[in-house]
C-alpha cells in the first residue's frame, strides 16, 4: 500500500493587474498642524527623507509594471502627497473631494483641476464633505466606504448616485484609523484585509458577511498602518514593519513588496494615502 504524502493546502495563483496611479512628490512636505493623533507639530518630520523614502515608493510601483502620473505639490499644502484623499475615480468618472478640515481644503479643486486637464474631464464637485479613496475603496461589485472621523455618509450616497455602484458604509471607531484605507484593504476585486478593531460591532458584522475569506490582521499590524497598503492583484506595497501580515499575505499566495515611509507615517499617512488609482 502506498503511502501518500501530506500535501500542502493548494495557494490560489493570484494574477496581477496592470495599475494607473496618480502621486504627488513631498516637496513641500511637513507636519506643521495636527488633524489626526499621528501627528506632532513639536516632533515635526524630515522633508528630505521623505522625498527618499517616497521616491522609493515610486520606484517600487515602476518596477511592477504600473504607470505612474504626478501632480504638482503646491506650497503651503504639507499633506497633498496623500493623493488618496484627492479624489475617487471609478469607471472613467471623478466624485472630486471636499476636505474635513481647512487646512486641506484648497487640495480638493487642485486634484479636480488635475483630473479634468489629464483625461478625466467627467469631475463631479461635491456637495457632501468625503476624503476621497481615503473613505472609499473599489471592489469589483462594490465600493466600501468610510464614516466616522472624516467623510459624511450623505457623501457615501452622493458617490453612489454618480458613479452608478453600490456604495456599502462602513462605520469607524478608533481615531487612529481615521480614514478607511487605514484599517482596510482590497486584495484585488473581490476580497480584503482589515484590522477589526477600526470598526463598529455592526460594520465588522457587515465585512464578515460580505467577506467571509478575508484576511484578518492584528493591532501590531495595524499600530503601523501596515492596512494602508495597495495590492494589484497579486503585489501588495506594504509598510515593512507589517511584519505579521507580511507572512500571512506570503501564505496566502500574495507577494508582498515591503516598503519603509516611516517619515510619512508621522503624518497619518502610508502607501496607499500616497497613491491615487485612476481607473478607466
Ligand atoms: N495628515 C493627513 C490627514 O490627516 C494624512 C492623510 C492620510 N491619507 C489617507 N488616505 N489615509 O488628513
Amino acid at each position: 500500500m502506498t503511502v501518500m504524502p501530506a500535501t500542502e493546502p493548494s495557494t490560489p495563483r493570484r494574477t496581477a493587474l496592470r495599475r494607473h496611479y496618480l502621486m504627488c512628490r513631498p516637496d513641500h512636505f511637513a507636519v506643521t498642524y495636527a488633524i489626526n493623533p499621528w501627528m506632532d507639530p513639536a516632533a515635526g518630520a524630515d522633508a528630505g527623507r521623505a522625498v527618499e523614502q517616497w521616491e522609493a515608493l515610486r520606484a517600487a510601483y515602476a518596477a511592477l509594471g504600473h504607470e505612474v502620473s504626478l501632480i504638482d505639490p503646491i506650497e503651503g499644502l504639507p499633506d497633498m502627497v496623500f493623493a488618496a484623499n484627492g479624489a475617487l475615480v471609478v469607471g472613467g468618472r471623478a466624485y472630486g473631494a471636499k476636505f474635513t478640515f481647512p487646512e486641506r481644503a484648497a487640495e480638493g479643486p487642485a486634484y479636480a483641476d488635475w483630473l479634468r486637464k489629464n483625461g478625466f474631464p467627467d469631475v463631479l464637485p461635491p456637495e457632501h464633505t468625503n476624503e476621497g479613496e481615503g473613505d472609499f475603496l473599489t471592489l469589483d461589485h462594490v465600493i466600501l466606504a468610510g464614516t466616522g472621523f472624516r467623510t459624511d455618509i450623505a457623501a457615501h450616497q452622493e458617490a453612489q448616485e454618480f458613479l452608478g455602484r453600490p456604495v456599502v458604509t462602513l462605520r469607524l471607531v478608533d481615531p487612529r484609523f481615521y480614514h478607511l484605507d487605514t484599517a482596510l484593504f482590497p486584495l484585488g476585486g473581490s476580497n480584503v484585509a482589515y484590522y477589526p478593531g477600526a470598526f463598529s460591532p455592526g460594520s465588522r458584522a457587515v465585512l464578515e458577511r460580505l467577506f467571509p475569506d478575508a484576511l484578518i490582521a492584528g493591532e501590531a499590524d495595524a499600530a503601523v498602518l501596515g492596512l494602508n497598503a495597495v495590492c494589484d492583484g497579486r503585489n501588495v506595497v506594504i509598510n515593512a514593519e507589517a511584519a505579521g501580515l507580511i507572512g500571512t499575505l506570503r501564505e496566502h499566495g500574495y507577494e508582498p513588496v515591503p516598503v519603509d515611509l516611516s517619515e510619512l507615517r508621522k503624518a497619518g499617512g502610508g502607501p496607499k494615502c500616497c497613491t491615487l488609482e485612476l481607473r478607466a
